[in-house]
């Protein structure tokens, strides 16, 4: 059985998702929820489904306290699902090809630093893009610029707000991305 943590900052839909995805499954498990937000709603998903949640600050990040709490658990997989901070070279370098992200639109465009969430839907929608997507990548040191897993576009002529795009950017997530990390897990 893999060892799945995840990193949350806000709602944590696609932690659900894919709590709920290996909880059927004999591959892996999510083990831990790490968020920098101790308001964040992902963290009511831990008490949900029993899960050890870890909540750190800035500083907990750069001290190795985030290293260490992860080392403790020693995950086969690192999943970034709607993490705003950038992450740790330390732990990435601990971690190589383990720690992979979900970007809510087609990399390289629409990325870095201050593309996430809504800023990217807006952006979309502002360049009048017929189409966006996710993309599912490793990290590295730069904001959403390690090697791509997985892409999927979907056709956006359709939709006059951001919070439309959204919507439809979030089916693709819950859709594809516990399959993706199921096909990771079982490669390892
Ligand atoms: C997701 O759409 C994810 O792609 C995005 O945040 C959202 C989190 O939603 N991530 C980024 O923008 C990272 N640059 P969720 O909390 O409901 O899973």
């Amino acid at each position: 059985m893999k060892k799945i943590v995840i990193f949350a900052s806000g709602t944590g839909s696609n932690a659900e998702k894919i709590i709920l995805h290996f909880k059927k499954s004999s591959l892996g498990n999510v083990v831990g929820i790490f968020s920098n937000n101790p308001h964040a709603k992902v963290l009511e998903l831990t008490k949900l489904y029993d899960i050890q949640s870890i909540v750190f600050d800035k500083r907990d990040m750069v001290d190795g306290y985030v290293l260490q709490e992860i080392n403790k658990i020693q995950p086969d997989l690192i999943v970034l699902a709607g993490f705003l901070w950038k992450f740790p070279a330390s732990i990435i370098t601990s971690y190589p090809n383990k720690v992979i992200n979900i970007h809510p639109a087609l990399l390289p465009n629409y990325g870095g630093k201050g593309m996430y969430g809504m800023h990217v839907h807006k952006a979309v929608l502002e360049n009048k893009e017929k189409e966006t997507g996710i993309t599912i990548h490793y990290v590295n040191e730069n904001y959403d610029e390690g090697a791509f897993i997985f892409q999927k576009a979907i056709n956006i002529e359709d939709c006059t707000v951001p919070e439309e795009i959204a919507e439809k950017v979030h089916q693709l997530e819950h859709e594809f991305f516990p399959d993706v990390i199921e096909t990771l897990i079982t490669n390892y």
